[in-house]
């Protein structure tokens, strides 16, 4: 039996139908259209037509009173959109048939006199650039906002002692403070990330047309500068067939969402009944409906969940070039979804972890109790040996693994074995040693560059908040 495509009768896209006489097949109207989604960039699209039609006239391709009446149109065309009142349609595939179409509606031939020296090529290139731009802005200002939190509890608990994990088995005594500050770094790296991939992004790729330029004398440094760019992109070919820079954001942003998942794991761990470090307040928790004595952690479980689908908009983008042809395909419509998505997900991600640090309380006695536990200062006992009695490390690494050894037979923690014991293993042990083996004095020695003690951290306190908080918000 043969298939049967529902057609429309006779109305050619007004758009672009000239030469057609029939519309387009149902499926054919539905596959193409991205108005959907593609309305997001209502605010960019009019940016660049605002830009683009200011320079039109001042090339003299386009009267003032033209211009006057773009202006005005698009002005209008915006508070329909932003109150709701504004008739997308789909016949119209995009954002920028939709918003073209109605400024003719409203201001009649002069608004069919804007697409002049441009394409959706360069047009939709630009707003996704506008819009790529705009959302690095305010998720570096959100990043700084975290940060800000994380060093404000990084001060509070600054000398609160948990246990440091390798191989999340008790390692070291470190500090909380030391651990939340950790963070700030890969957050810093990460804004600094965005930064980079802003500064590259920033040339415009209006004026490129379809793919090989205009023979309308406009000028592009004109509306570069006009929008915000360096300079316009050097090859039209490249300006409207590239994606790099939403590549580079979903790079940038799902490295950002490793480094939030990995936060929101251990406070995921932290909160779990066998460690109890923190707890989150009820404002950051969700109850069981079967299980009353539940408090589950679901923020954190979904920013862990949610850097899935960031990093799959990064390989979906990826996929989507590798193969093209230069320049433009229709491929690259299906730029759009992933981008927004991962940034509206990131974004939540970002708010959501910033809400947990400040919500979060400490537990310091369990901490400190667990860090203390599992032989966790052996290795403040082998530096001993090096410093104060001069053995070699690796015998001094010796000797203590069989002092940890003993006690662990005993069932007892190193500094509950007696000197006597002590100096049978190695003779040279004095009672000093009982000195370096607590906790606090454990952390307190660790004064290197960059490392846990209390007092470090009160100045790494003081130097993050310079190196990351001082500027303006979003630099
Ligand atoms: N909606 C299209 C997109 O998102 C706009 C550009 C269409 N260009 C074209 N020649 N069909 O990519």
């Amino acid at each position: 039996m043969a298939r049967k495509i529902t057609r429309k009768k006779a109305n050619p896209n007004t758009m672009w139908g000239g030469r057609y006489s029939l519309g387009p097949a149902e499926i054919m109207e539905k596959i193409n259209a991205s108005i959907g989604f593609d309305r997001k960039l209502y605010a960019q699209d009019i940016a660049g037509s605002l830009a683009h039609a200011d320079m039109l006239v001042a090339q003299g391709i386009l009267t003032a009173k033209d211009g006057r009446a773009i202006r005005q149109g698009l002005a209008q065309i915006k508070a329909e959109i932003e109150s709701g009142k504004f008739k997308f349609s789909t016949k119209l595939e995009d954002i920028h048939f939709n918003v073209e179409a109605r400024l003719t509606d409203i201001i009649g031939p002069a608004g069919g006199r804007l697409h002049t020296g441009r394409s959706r090529n360069d047009q939709v290139a630009l707003d996704v650039r506008l819009w790529t731009r705009d959302t690095i802005d305010r998720l570096e200002a959100m990043l700084r906002d975290l940060q800000e939190a994380l060093i404000d509890r990084a001060e509070e608990y600054a000398s609160t002692i948990m246990p440091g994990f390798t191989h999340l088995q008790t390692a070291q005594p470190i500090t909380f403070g030391h651990h939340l500050l950790a963070y700030v770094e890969m957050f810093g790296r990460d804004r600094s990330r965005l930064r980079d991939c802003r500064e590259r992004m920033n040339e415009s790729p209006l004026g490129a047309a379809a793919l090989a330029g205009t023979p309308h004398p406009i000028d592009r440094k004109h509306t570069a500068k006009a929008l915000g760019f360096d300079a316009p992109m050097a090859n039209s070919l490249d300006a409207v067939s590239d994606r790099d820079y939403v590549v580079e954001f979903l790079a940038a942003a799902s490295l950002c969402a490793v480094h939030l998942s990995r936060l929101a794991e251990e406070i995921v761990i932290w909160c779990s009944a066998p460690f109890r470090f923190i707890a989150l307040s009820d404002a950051f928790t969700t109850g069981s409906s079967i299980m009353p004595q539940k408090r589950n952690p679901d923020a954190a479980e979904l920013t862990r969940g949610k850097t899935g689908r960031i990093m799959g908009a990064f390989v979906a983008l990826c996929t989507m070039l590798k193969g093209l042809p230069l320049t433009y395909g229709k491929d690259m419509q299906e730029d759009k979804e992933p981008l927004f998505d991962a940034a509206d997900s990131i974004e939540l991600c970002v708010a959501a972890m910033t809400g947990m640090v400040r919500d979060l309380e400490a537990n310091p006695a369990r901490m400190r109790a667990v860090a203390s536990a599992d032989y966790s200062v052996a290795t403040d006992l082998a530096d001993w040996l090096v410093r104060e009695v001069g053995l070699p490390f690796r015998q001094a690494h010796h000797a203590t693994g069989a002092l940890v050894g003993k006690a662990a037979a005993k069932g007892v923690d190193l500094d509950k074995l007696s000197l006597e014991e002590m100096q049978a293993v190695e003779p040279s042990i004095t009672k000093d040693v009982y000195k370096v083996l607590t906790v606090e004095a454990s952390v307190a020695a660790r004064k290197s560059y960059g490392g846990t003690a209390p007092s470090n951290v009160a100045r790494a306190v003081k130097d993050a908040r310079k190196r990351f908080l001082s500027g303006q918000r979003g630099t």
